[in-house]
């Protein structure tokens, strides 16, 4: 199997496990808080690895992770997707007057909507073609936008929880690791 097909089956395993325990109607006591926080993981941790490619690359290489990269970025963005959707739905079902006050007034989850709202032109200009419209550099300027997304996508994670940091500081400092990488070495890392 190539890597890209494997990434593609990966990345959408999550999701039918989700969609498998939703049917099963074993998503816990409260089975949105269950949706809403694993469609939030694994959208921030799709996220952290596609961000892992390059370094991975770098150190190792190989030449699949930046392969599967594309992928691994638009799966983030449909994680985060299915996570506001559910925030739209079942939490306020189309309340907009109180979808916007959430957004102004409470901090994660102005955080977390800008983090969202960041990815949008990096998912629609993630393919080959979109690349060659827009042009190389400009295209890797835009797609630095990414970093940005990390920083921002892992304060909404600490802002979020209420108790045990643990996790959010893990992803922390897994996320300064994969920046700091990239400004090691002679080559700059796109
Ligand atoms: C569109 C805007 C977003 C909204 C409205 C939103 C909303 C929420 C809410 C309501 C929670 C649950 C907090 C609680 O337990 O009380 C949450 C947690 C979380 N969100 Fe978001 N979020 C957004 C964007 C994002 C994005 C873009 C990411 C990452 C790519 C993300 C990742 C997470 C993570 C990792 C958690 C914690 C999950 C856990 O505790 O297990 N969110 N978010």
């Amino acid at each position: 199997m190539s890597p890209t097909l494997l990434a593609i089956v990966a990345v959408i395993q999550p999701g039918l496990w989700l969609l498998w325990r939703l049917a099963e109607n074993d998503l816990g006591a409260d089975p949105v808080a269950t949706l809403t926080h694993q469609t939030g993981q694994w959208g921030l941790r799709f996220l952290l690895l596609s961000l892992a490619a390059t370094p991975l690359r770098k150190l190792s290489g190989w030449n699949w992770p930046v392969r599967i990269r594309r992928i691994l970025g638009l799966a983030a963005f449909g994680y985060a997707l299915l996570h506001f959707s559910i925030f739209l739905v079942f939490d306020h079902f189309f309340d907009w007057n109180e979808i916007l006050k959430d957004i102004l007034k409470r901090p994660y989850i102005t955080i977390g909507f800008i983090t969202w709202i960041m990815m949008i032109p990096l998912a629609i200009t993630s393919s080959q073609y979109m690349m060659k419209q827009m042009g190389g550099s400009r295209w890797k300027v835009l797609h630095k936008l990414n970093y940005l997304i990390g920083i921002t996508g892992v304060f909404h994670y600490f802002w979020s929880v209420k108790r045990d940091i643990t996790l959010p500081t893990f992803y922390a400092i897994l996320l300064a690791l994969l920046l700091g990488l990239r400004l090691t070495g002679r080559r700059p890392l796109r």
